[in-house]
């Protein structure tokens, strides 16, 4: 079921209580906490004209450059351009799927930073020429509530869901994405749908999505990430990265080219020498 109607999101910034005067004395970290708070609040308003004022001196500086592009495109313009590519008419048919029913599995920050997150995967889909096939499942409990901070999501051009993703989608076509899978990933295949876990545990629940993905019989799969590099950290990437890395290898790039793009630098990733790698053509764009 699509979730149509969800309570108005309260506003991100959340007050904070007054001190009562029968509450008991703050402690002095309490106390620099609320003064910490009230300075960032009190100079928002300079935060936000700096950054306007940041962005219109980088169209202008863009204009000056390159006075033929498209420049006349302000930001509200080019963000509005965005609204007009639907998912639905998107000729991209990979589905990607953020699992977040693992609420209870996080603390309040981590659910905060996995809801980050699917923020920003949300946001690098409508930023696509031709949007993957998004999708949200499991929304609810502590999920739904952290979400609900965040304005707006309940518009988004996105298939969200309470459900759990086997209720929604055909069970042959889904395939939970996980570094612990002993199947490697080649090729992106429209109409099957990739699933994310949405969990951030700091490598608490080692292996839980694999587990899971095990025990209810359904197709598993890792990226090929040491097909294509050499990396020096361990290869459990953020939803936003894989995120991302899917993104990439839709829109045409190599699965070599979309890790490069997306790793940090802290990850140490380096490519494979000639050689050591496998095939890879870069992906064809996804179509019907
Ligand atoms: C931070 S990880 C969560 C790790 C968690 N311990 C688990 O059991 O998966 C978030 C999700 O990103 C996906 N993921 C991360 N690294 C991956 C990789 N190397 N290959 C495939 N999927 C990956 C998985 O779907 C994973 O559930």
């Amino acid at each position: 079921m699509i979730i149509m109607e969800l309570a108005p999101s309260p506003d991100r910034v959340d007050p904070l209580p007054e001190p009562s005067s029968t509450a008991a004395p703050l402690s002095k970290r309490a106390q620099k906490k609320i003064l910490k708070r009230e300075k960032w609040l009190a100079e928002r308003p300079q935060r936000r004209a700096e950054e306007k004022a940041k962005r219109k001196a980088k169209l202008e500086a863009r204009k000056r450059d390159n006075p033929d592009s498209r420049d006349d495109v302000t930001y509200s313009q080019s963000r509005k351009k965005l609204k007009e590519i639907k998912m639905a008419d998107s000729s991209c048919r990979v589905g990607v799927v953020v699992d977040m029913s693992f609420g209870h599995l996080m603390h309040q920050r981590d659910l905060g930073k996995c809801c980050k997150q699917l923020l920003h995967c949300y946001s690098m889909n409508r930023r696509l020429a031709h949007p993957m096939q998004f999708y949200v499942t499991s929304l609810k409990g502590a999920s739904l509530d952290e979400m609900k901070r965040h304005h707006g999501f309940e518009n988004w051009d996105a298939h969200i869901h309470e459900e759990d993703y086997e209720a929604v989608l055909p069970r042959d076509k889904i395939v939970y994405l996980s570094s612990e899978s002993e199947n490697v990933i080649d090729n992106l295949s429209p109409d099957h749908y990739y699933v994310i876990g949405g969990l951030v545990d700091h490598n608490h629940h080692k292996g839980l999505c694999h587990r899971l993905a095990v025990e209810k019989g359904l197709k598993h799969a890792r990226l090929p990430i040491d097909e294509f590099i050499d990396i020096k950290t361990r290869k459990v990437l953020t939803v936003d990265h894989v995120f991302k890395i899917l993104t990439s290898v839709t829109e045409g790039h190599s699965w070599k080219e979309a890790f490069m793009s997306v790793l940090p630098s802290r990850k140490g990733a380096v490519e494979k020498a000639e050689g050591e790698e496998q095939e890879n053509e870069p992906q064809a764009k996804s179509s019907e």
